[in-house]
């Protein structure tokens, strides 16, 4: 019996593959680090059963257009904004992502990355790598505190919820603002639950890890920073259309705000000439946040198994649900 062909858009763990590999016959864009051109894609999902895609991938309802054989998507991220999947679900195909073993991995970055910021890691490392040091100097490259501060964290999910765990090591008084309230995190953790103006005004860090969606872009603009601490740190590391990148150049270049820490870009890659990174008070990652081996291998081989199920016809073990 011929076999169904699997499109995966770039190269993955050889865990994931050999799964793939037990299921279909695998056409995969042979990258570590280069996007499928669009056009391909379009071309080779002509006679595709099922995809496997990643954070990047652009799959809209012109590529559905060309998938007329299409069984399911699955995406080996946990965010799925790149997805038309309202498109997929009309189309009766289901989309699988991977909720929850990236949490506590990105809380990790997210938390290093705040550190990083506050306490000015790389611009310190640059310094002495470029051969600045001359003295133990007062004054030279300070930073913020984070012990005993004020933690706003704007998207109280999973990862949120990690984060704001981790600032309880470091007696943080955590808020928050959500869709909803969180009535087990205020008890576990003593999070408080507050207004987006209350949150912006009393924090020192405003930690943004709120999922991509028409609701949420530009969430953080103009007026947002400007209710910020002037020493105040704005960390990113949930999707780079929830900021105005503009807005916040602005607001850290004429110092409305102290730094920020980004680990995601409206674009991604980002231009190396990109206005932010010609700051020195912003700390810029290459979208990293769920990037330690033994997460991304889980993550690979999780989209496998969502994969799989939906060529089965089975329930995928992980479904978007919206
Ligand atoms: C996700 O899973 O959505 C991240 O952005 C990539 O790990």
């Amino acid at each position: 019996m011929k076999q169904k062909k699997i499109v995966v858009t770039r190269n993955i763990p050889e865990e994931a593959m050999a799964l793939l590999k037990e299921h279909g016959n695998v056409y995969v864009w042979d990258s570590v680090d280069n996007v499928i051109p669009y056009e391909t894609l379009v071309e080779e999902i002509k006679d595709a059963a099922a995809l496997y895609t990643i954070v990047g991938d652009r799959i809209d309802k012109n590529l559905l257009d060309h998938a007329p054989h299409l069984e399911v998507i699955s995406t080996m991220a946990v965010g799925y904004d790149n997805i038309d999947v309202a498109e997929a679900r009309r189309r009766g195909i289901p989309v699988g992502h991977t909720p929850g073993i990236l949490t506590e991995t990105t809380a990790d970055l997210t938390f290093a990355l705040l550190m990083a910021t506050a306490r000015r890691l790389v611009e310190s490392s640059d310094y002495l790598r470029q051969g600045q040091w001359k003295s133990w100097s007062p004054m030279l490259l300070t930073g913020q505190d984070i012990y005993g501060a004020t933690l706003g964290i704007i998207g109280m999910g999973r990862i949120g919820e990690s984060v704001a765990r981790r600032a309880t090591g470091f007696d943080m008084k955590i808020l928050y603002h959500n869709r909803s309230r969180r009535p087990e995190v205020e008890e576990t953790l003593g999070a408080v639950y507050c207004s987006m103006e209350d949150l912006l005004k009393k924090s020192d860090f405003v930690v943004l890890l709120a999922p991509a969606s028409s609701e949420t872009r530009h969430l953080m603009g103009e007026a947002e920073f400007k209710q910020m601490k002037p020493s105040a740190v704005f960390i990113n590391a949930s999707r780079g259309s929830n900021v105005d990148e503009e807005a916040l150049y602005n607001a850290l270049r004429t110092g409305t705000i102290w730094g920020a820490g980004l680990d995601v870009f409206e674009t991604e890659p980002v231009a190396s000439d990109h206005p932010l990174l010609s700051l020195p008070n912003l700390v810029a990652l290459p979208h990293i946040g769920s990037a330690s081996i033994h997460t991304r291998i889980k993550m690979a081989v999780l989209a496998a198994q969502n994969l799989i199920a939906g060529l089965r016809k089975e329930p995928l073990p992980f479904e978007v649900k919206t």
